[in-house]
């Protein structure tokens, strides 16, 4: 079959090369990708939310299943796209609809879903312009520090955790007033939770579901989790801390009842849901879903899949996830993520990246990288992922340290702490 990949970063090129490992696979297209995902695939010049040429693309190339990366797509309604039109409604989309994909577009829609399906998660209140008061009120009955959430996509910008409750009420109204744009023009006021996170990414046909590793990322530019917020430097999985008792809470207490929350809402989802979870005490809760799988997470949930991942997406699509069968490769991923001198800040691209071909017991995913005079150049903050296996996470992240030592461009930057605190 012919598969097209949605995407350019370095979760697209993990995805892409688990699914080219695939013999179902004839052609795998990706777009618009990254120098990685050339060679996995062949990339395509047509933005993530052009959905007029990507049909005729898909059409053009008898493409029968396309696999969103990005949640863009998603919330603009690509799913819901390709099943309405009858020229493409035979073309598997693996992601959810636009309403399914609202878990992650608005943080009050996914806040009113977990509460009407009794699922474990911050207490909240919802504020607009017409009812400031009493989100000030809300605020007032709190303990610090306090969480505000602008309602919608804010490229993972939209949270703001704030010591003073002064402050507070002001960056509420700094956010209402279009701080993220139309974003915010809902906030969500959370109640602190203290604890320590992970991401499990659940696969759902929207009948059965398959659980996928689990895994925590990096955030933080800094060392030691300091400094400004990232697309991520980093991952590992397994977590230590997401044992067996955890993780059947998990599956008992969010994913079942995510799950069958979506079949009573009559929610179309056929994709992945990303469980951005907390653990505090014992207890897991959700901090956030997103529809579709995370990134650096990616880089190492892929190495941890024995099965055919294509064979999976095939039973997402057609309905037929619970007669598959997932196999989990029982070592350590690590993943860790070169990024350009500046970032998360302003940064130059365009930098010549030499010693990719001396790598060795690691496999680089491309984040932000093209092809420019024959040369692979930076294209972007986050530049390359570098994904190793190990009997442990120590071992894996040896591989993965020694090879950010030997793939070089000017400014460089990683965290030489992935892992630190587990
Ligand atoms: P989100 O975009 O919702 O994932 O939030 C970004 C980050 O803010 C999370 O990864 C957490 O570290 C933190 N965060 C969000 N909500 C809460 C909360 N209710 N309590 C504590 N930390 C939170
Ligand atoms: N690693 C977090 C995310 O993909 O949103």
């Amino acid at each position: 079959m012919n598969i097209l990949l949605i995407g350019s970063g370095g979760r697209e090129h993990a995805l892409g090369w688990k699914i080219s490992q695939s013999e179902k696979v004839e052609n795998l297209y990706i777009a618009p990708g990254n120098a990685g995902t050339g060679e996995v695939g062949t990339n395509v010049n047509i933005g993530v939310t052009d959905f007029p040429a990507l049909k005729q693309f898909a059409l053009e190339k008898n493409v029968s299943m396309i696999v969103v990366g990005p949640e863009v797509p998603l919330v603009e309604g690509i799913y819901d796209y390709f099943k309405n039109d009858p020229e493409t409604t035979h073309i598997a989309v693996i992601g959810p609809s636009g309403e399914g994909a609202k878990l992650e577009g608005s943080k009050d829609f996914a806040k009113e879903f977990m509460v009407r399906n009794h699922i474990p998660t911050a207490r909240y209140f919802s504020v607009n312009k017409d009812n400031l008061q009493e989100g000030f009120d809300f605020l007032d009955k709190m303990n610090a520090p306090y969480v505000l959430k602008a309602d919608g996509l804010a490229a993972g910008k939209g949270v703001l955790i704030i010591e003073n409750l002064g402050e507070a009420k002001k960056e509420l109204e700094a956010m209402l007033g279009g701080m993220f744009g139309s974003a915010g023009n809902t906030v969500v006021i959370e109640e602190f939770l203290d604890g320590i996170e992970c991401s499990v990414f659940v696969m759902t046909d929207g009948k059965s579901y398959k659980i996928l590793p689990e895994a925590k990322d990096y955030k933080r530019i800094g060392e030691g989790d300091t400094g400004l917020n990232t697309g991520g430097m980093g991952a590992v999985s397994p977590v230590p801390f997401a044992d067996k008792e955890f993780m059947n809470k998990v599956e008992e207490n969010i994913i079942i009842p995510t799950i069958r929350g979506l079949q009573k809402e009559g929610i179309d989802y056929k994709g992945f849901i990303f469980l951005g979870l907390i653990k505090v005490g014992n207890n897991p809760y959700v901090i956030e879903y997103n529809a579709r799988m995370g990134d650096p997470e990616t880089e190492v949930v892929m190495l941890r899949i024995s099965s055919d991942f294509v064979d999976l997406l095939e039973g997402i699509a057609t309905q037929t996830l619970g007669e598959k069968n997932l196999v989990i490769d029982k070592r350590s991923a690590v993943t860790v993520m070169l990024v350009s001198g500046g970032y998360p800040g302003d940064y130059e691209k365009g930098k010549i990246i030499s010693g990719l071909e001396n790598v060795k017991d690691s496999i680089l995913f491309h984040a932000g990288t093209k092809i420019e005079n024959k040369a692979v150049i930076t294209d972007g903050g986050r530049v390359i992922a570098i994904s190793s296996y190990g009997n442990n996470k120590e071992e894996a992240l040896q591989h993965s340290f020694k090879n950010a030592q030997v793939i070089d461009f000017s400014g460089k930057y990683f965290r030489k702490d992935i892992g630190f605190d587990l």
